[in-house]
């Protein structure tokens, strides 16, 4: 074995595999973990099935919470700031020698109702903010990054100035985003800010509009001099729909001479409309990996790759893309019984090149 290099070996154990042999377990046994990749977890899956929190320790160097640092289950009530479940991930990463990051402070969705009833601007006004500056301040020196604002873009949009509707936009206007990033940075100088996107990572119409109203939206932010670190492709890919490799290499590129840094946050790989072999189907999910990666690599190396789950077991994209045959999703790196498959030679071919 000597005589192969590690990279030889895993472009060797891909191919190997995607021709459906079982190179995998040599495979994950020399992968060991991927400098700076990641998963998300939820706290329910991570007490209920102790296999995820190894293959988490196994194969990541960080974690990210799925809904404990959210509105809903930090915030249950106007008063309260239920830390509890989302310190029980930090314990778990610590014990395992993980960082961790945050997700999300400022978004359209997830809105408690007890802040929707607030009907004035002042009053919204101190909620979003008191929100920030607590959740920020205890975490100081805790996490490595925060996706401060998720998801400001509409879905199709029509002009490169339109700006995603939500209750924080009707009720503050337009500021309410570069007023995240400056509670953010004044409750914590030195914690990574991150704006976070969907959706703009495909060759489709509606994919390059979404790319180009983000553009604007981060060049707006960094004229007006808004403490704005890094951008976040959150890369749910849908794997019927090419990779616009040269367009997002570019805008990669473009952010990165914008002097930012860019993270791929919650990557997955919707299945649905893929054929039924389960083989075939993990080399495709991974080539369009491959392809997302190649693309955003081409101008510089990626510090951060995380994925939205690391087993096939715990995926949102099994209830939200259900496939017409009724098979299981195959969407994540390893499969439901936490076997690497092509998905994690990917990821541990580019983590090791950063
Ligand atoms: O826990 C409650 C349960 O008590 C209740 O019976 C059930 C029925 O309403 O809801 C359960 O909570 C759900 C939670 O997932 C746990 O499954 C919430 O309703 C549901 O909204 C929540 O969905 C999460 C969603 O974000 C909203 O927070 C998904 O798991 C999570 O994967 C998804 O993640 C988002 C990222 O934050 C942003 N980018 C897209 C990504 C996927 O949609």
């Amino acid at each position: 074995m000597a005589s192969l290099d590690r990279r030889e070996f895993l472009l060797g154990a891909a191919a190997t595999v995607a021709a459906g042999t079982s190179a995998s377990a040599e495979t994950s046994k020399l992968l060991g973990r991927c400098p700076g990749y990641g998963a998300a977890a939820t706290l329910w899956d991570l007490q209920a099935d102790p296999r995820l929190g190894e293959a988490i320790s196994k194969y990541c160097t960080q974690v990210v919470p799925v809904l404990e640092l959210k509105w809903p289950m930090l915030r249950p009530d106007p008063h309260t700031f239920a830390f509890e479940r989302a310190d029980a991930i930090l314990d778990f990463a610590r014990a395992n020698d993980l960082t961790m990051r945050g997700h999300t402070l400022a978004w359209y969705h997830d809105i408690p109702d007890w802040t929707k009833q607030i009907k004035d601007a002042k009053t919204a006004e101190r909620t979003f903010v008191d929100h920030i500056t607590t959740v920020v301040s205890y975490y100081k020196d805790k996490l490595t990054s925060w996706d401060v604002v998720n998801e400001p873009i509409p879905d199709n949009p029509r002009k490169v100035s339109d700006r995603r509707d939500s209750y924080w936009s009707s009720m503050l206007g337009e500021r309410w985003i570069p007023l995240a990033f400056r509670t953010a940075a004044a409750a914590d100088p030195f914690v990574k800010l991150a704006i976070n996107e969907y959706d703009i990572e495909s060759a489709k119409d509606s994919f390059i509009a979404k790319r180009a109203a983000f553009r604007n939206l981060i060049q707006d932010l960094l004229d007006q001099g808004v403490p704005l670190h890094a951008v976040g492709l959150q890369s749910h890919l849908h794997a019927e729909l090419e990779i616009d490799k040269d367009g997002l290499a570019a805008f990669v590129a473009e952010l990165r001479s914008w002097g930012l840094e860019v993270l791929v946050t919650e990557l997955d790989v919707d299945d649905q409309k893929l054929p039924g072999d389960a083989a075939q189907r993990d080399a495709i999910v991974a080539k369009c990996v491959d392809d997302l990666l190649r693309a955003i690599t081409s101008s510089g190396p990626l510090n951060s790759i995380l994925t939205w789950g690391i087993s096939d077991r715990y995926s949102w994209i099994n209830g939200t893309f259900k496939r017409p045959d009724k098979q299981p999703n195959r969407p994540l790196p390893l499969d439901g019984s936490f076997q690497p498959k092509p998905f994690m030679d990917v990821i541990a071919k580019f983590a090791k090149a950063a």
